[in-house]
């Protein structure tokens, strides 16, 4: 228990309350792969917060007589009982922080902005966007203010749902875990990137090519358990560590060769550690092969900052730079889209956190 983010609970609680939230997604640079009991990260991680994929949860409390979790779950309007398992161990697990919880029936109406079969996770921004809607209610409660201890409490929670959410609050850079070059850094919630940021960062874009818009093959929790005996995951954790000191540095002086370099090899490690596991997965499929050495042959040409980065799964994030926007698009319509499901992807970029509905 970490005693700092215990509430106390009211002698009255109002009979109900409603509060509505919208979260986005965010898109690792230095992978979290690896965890440890309570939702502890083996290495510090760095995402960009993202602006378009987006969670949006209303959470309705009604007072109720007898105590214990209760609640019901509508997503895009349909009750959906598969995610019920998975909110209601992120109440379980949270109901030590927040004992009022058992006081009230919670109704969750919660819709993603992406298509729901698009292949991408939408843990970060579901469980951020619900850990606010709850945060809110104990601010009302204590009368306390949505200030930077509201977000480093509600990040507390979200990473009690799924670790990278609590990178999901705020903007542009969140990192999540100890870092030595970061101070106020911890493993228990994340801390918005606060040093100066090079202006070609303020204006990043993720487009998101969806190459497999299936159900991931290995969820996340089972992937970061693979990483227990895992070979090489001691060197992988020290490797994390390194290259978010470097990353550091290039957020400040804008090296866009260094920014590719860590960013690629960050991802392709991460699918490394999947393939030398036991068991061991490939996630990538033949097209997200065919997109990396097409975008390595674009950047051999053109001289463009234009990366990739991967998640646990065959679709590529391209990032790049606001001011090649044109040009990248023109690429993306001219030789990717036909490695993509149904020519499908999603155009984000780098955004500024959760907002309040
Ligand atoms: C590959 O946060 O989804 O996206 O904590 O088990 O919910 P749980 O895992 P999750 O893992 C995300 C892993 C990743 C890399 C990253 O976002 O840092």
């Amino acid at each position: 228990m970490v005693k700092e983010f215990i509430a106390q609970s009211p002698e009255i609680l109002p009979d109900t309350f409603e509060s509505t939230w919208s979260s986005p997604s965010n898109i690792a640079l230095v992978k979290y792969w690896g965890k440890k009991e309570g939702q502890i990260p083996a290495n510090p991680s760095i995402s960009f917060t993202l602006d378009h994929c987006a969670t949006t949860t209303r959470v309705k409390f009604t007072r109720k007589e007898t105590p214990g979790i209760s609640f019901d779950l509508l997503f895009e309007g349909e009750p959906k009982p598969s995610f019920k398992p998975k909110i209601q161990q992120f109440i379980d697990r949270i109901l030590p922080y927040m004992e009022f919880l058992e006081g009230y029936h919670l109704e969750i109406d919660t819709s993603n902005s992406f298509p729901h079969s698009s292949g991408i996770a939408s843990s970060a921004s579901g469980m951020s966007a619900l850990a606010l809607c709850l945060m809110s209610l104990e601010a009302a409660l204590s009368g306390a203010e949505e200030d930077a201890n509201f977000y480093k409490k509600a990040s507390f929670l979200a990473r009690l749902g799924s670790g990278s959410a609590c990178r999901s609050l705020e903007g542009p850079l969140v990192s999540w875990g100890q870092h030595e070059h970061i101070s106020g850094s911890s493993d228990l919630y994340g801390t918005p990137y606060r040093g100066q940021l090079h202006k070609t960062f303020l204006d990043y874009r993720d487009t998101i090519l969806l190459v497999d818009k299936g159900q991931k093959q290995v969820s996340s929790t089972v992937g970061h358990g693979l990483m227990h005996g895992h070979p090489y995951a001691e060197a992988r954790f020290e490797q994390a560590h390194r290259n978010l000191a470097e990353l550091l540095e290039v957020l400040q002086n804008g090296d866009s060769r260094a920014f590719i370099r860590i960013v690629e090899s960050e991802a392709l490690t991460l699918h490394a550690m999947m393939m030398s596991s036991n068991p061991y997965f490939i996630l990538m499929k033949p097209n997200t092969l065919e997109i990396i050495n097409k975008v390595w042959d674009f950047r051999e040409k053109t001289g463009s900052a234009l990366c990739f980065t991967l998640d646990a799964g065959a679709n590529v994030h391209l990032l790049y730079p606001g001011s090649e926007a044109d040009e990248v698009m023109k690429f993306i319509e001219d030789e990717l889209v036909d490695y993509c499901e149904q020519g499908q992807y999603i155009c984000d970029r780098i955004g500024e956190g959760a907002k309040r509905r």
